[in-house]
């Protein structure tokens, strides 16, 4: 498979996970707002960080031999540590005994930056990708991808 149809399939996946955080947001059922929380946060640090990884490892370096590694890479890069720190910061709220507002309003900020960041990668630096690297290279990219696991990324 393509790298980028597999990370845009894994895109749609996490966008899903985002949803029910946004209802956590408007909902009153504060049980399930926290399993929601610890189980989001649970599968964004094995699922997202494979995803996360993938791309530093096997697509980014590639496209930086076409476009350099200033500008779209580098932004790319620098919200994959906002993300990261996201993530564990959203294991953390799921861990305490109730969310705050505040808590909440940091669910909040966490879904629009996963959201722009999503956005950012299907619209723009995929389309370059597409663009700069032969069929035959992402195809290739696509099968490392497949056989990448956390724990040999790790
Ligand atoms: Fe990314
Ligand atoms: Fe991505």
């Amino acid at each position: 498979m393509n790298i980028l149809e597999d990370l845009m399939n894994e895109h749609r996946t996490v966008l899903g996970r985002l949803n029910l955080l946004e209802e956590v947001e408007a909902g009153d059922d504060a049980t399930w707002a926290l399993e929601t929380v610890r189980g989001v946060a649970e599968f964004l640090e094995q699922d997202l960080e494979l995803h996360l990884q993938k791309e530093e490892k096997l697509l980014f370096p590639a496209l930086a031999q076409r476009i350099g590694e200033d500008g779209p890479i580098r932004v790319m890069l620098a919200e994959h540590v906002e993300m990261r720190e996201g993530t564990k910061e959203l294991g953390r709220l799921g861990g305490q005994p109730e969310l705050t507002e505040s808590d909440l309003a940091a669910v909040g900020d966490f879904v629009e930056l996963v959201r722009g960041h999503i956005d950012k990668e299907d619209h723009i630096l995929f389309p370059i990708a597409q663009r700069e690297l032969p069929g035959p290279v992402l195809e290739e990219l696509g099968g490392k991808a497949a056989a990448l696991t956390l724990e040999e990324a790790q």
